[in-house]
């Protein structure tokens, strides 16, 4: 019979070959290098330590459910929240309900238990616990180059000819245009960013707090990737910021606009910044810029600014427990605001 409790640091060792087992080498070690950032270093971090559950079986550790404590702005108050992250069953224990016993473990310790980027197992799961589904997040992709719209699933004939289709609406789409506020690099968030987020929370009906602590840790700190940072100035005043970062896919080079904020009925702003992410995107040779976004206020800034919605894969679930909130609230996501940046999904 298995038993569940909270980590103690001598369970790393089991943990980590567990982690191997079922998510394998590389990941296991990306894991391992982001492990004290990910989890002791988050400014959330419960006193007590890490938001970890582990299921044992006398002396063996037999699953985990990792998660990441965030606050969470939902229906108009401010709650302890946590996203869903590393949550595994040893291979030989999976389909046995020992997955279930340790989502409800972590839902039930948490005033909202959320999930993005699910796998399959664990979305057909949330499926099972009637959880309420609330995704995919919408992805967008701004097309620079011929090669924005290939893939790495299609014959290189296939990807020719729809390269060669595709250049009207990739001319199309660049249009530079001036940009209408100043726009500085960050180093650091300071406690503007704070007051930024204080002013715009109440604009979304779901949003982490996004203050200078949750930023610095997430986009400052983080061992793994390096990200770049602006922000946006009107009349001196601090409208908003974008992080972003460019990589290199197996069929292009791709621009993330990993996280945002800003006043969603202050186009202008987040134009501006999304004005300052294409040229930043060109001068890094960026075939295409993605970005995955819930609000619909956004969403019109970006379709605006020459993005074009495709498939998205990246799953969501939200569980609010704190406060009672009607089926509706699940229903209607166009207030809510949710990234790339968002869980750990850029990793
Ligand atoms: C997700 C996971 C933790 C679930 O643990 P589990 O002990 O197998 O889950 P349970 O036995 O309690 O629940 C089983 C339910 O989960 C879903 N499920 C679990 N594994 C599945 C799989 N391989 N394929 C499809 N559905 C699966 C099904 O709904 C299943 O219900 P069913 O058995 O009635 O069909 C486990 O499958 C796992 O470690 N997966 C690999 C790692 C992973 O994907 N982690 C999630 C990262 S987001």
């Amino acid at each position: 019979m298995a038993t569940i409790d909270t980590f103690r640091p001598e369970d790393e060792r089991q943990i980590t070959a567990m982690y191997r087992r079922v998510f394998g080498d590389a990941a296991a070690e990306a894991n391992r290098l982001r492990w004290d950032w990910q989890y002791a270093r988050n400014p959330n971090r419960p006193p007590d330590g890490p938001q970890i559950w582990v299921a044992r079986e006398g002396p063996a550790v037999i699953g985990q459910y990792a998660a990441m404590p965030v606050r969470l702005m939902a229906g108009g108050r401010e709650i302890d929240a946590s996203w869903g992250m590393d949550v595994m069953v040893a291979p030989e224990r999976q389909r046995q309900g020992l997955g279930e016993v340790l989502f409800r473990t972590w839902e039930q310790h948490v005033g909202a238990a959320l999930g993005l980027g699910l796998s399959e197992s664990s979305y057909r799961l949330f499926r099972k616990l009637r959880w309420p589904n609330v995704g995919p997040v919408p992805c967008f992709v701004k097309p620079l180059t011929r090669r924005a719209l290939r893939r790495s699933s299609w014959p290189t004939p296939v990807n020719r000819v729809v390269s060669a289709l595709t250049l009207p609406l990739v001319r199309a789409a660049w249009r530079p245009r001036p940009l209408r506020a100043n726009v500085e690099s960050i180093q650091r968030f300071g406690d503007e960013f704070t007051a930024l987020w204080e002013r715009v929370a109440p604009r979304f009906a779901f949003a982490v707090r996004r203050d200078a602590a949750y930023l610095n840790w997430k986009f400052r700190e983080a061992p793994h990737v390096r990200y770049a940072a602006v922000a946006a100035r009107r009349d001196g005043a601090l409208r908003g910021y974008v992080v972003y970062r460019h990589l290199q896919e197996a069929r292009a080079r791709v621009t993330l606009l990993v996280d945002f904020l800003a006043d969603p009925g202050d186009a202008p702003s987040f134009e501006t910044l999304l004005g300052w992410v294409d040229r930043e995107a060109r001068e890094a040779n960026s075939d295409k810029i993605r970005a995955f976004n819930l609000h619909a206020g956004f969403a019109r800034s970006l379709k605006r600014s020459g993005y074009f919605p495709v498939k998205s894969t990246m799953e969501f679930t939200a569980k609010i427990n704190a406060v009672q909130l009607p089926p509706s609230f699940y229903e209607d996501t166009s207030g809510w605001h949710v990234t790339l940046g968002d869980s750990d999904q850029d990793r």
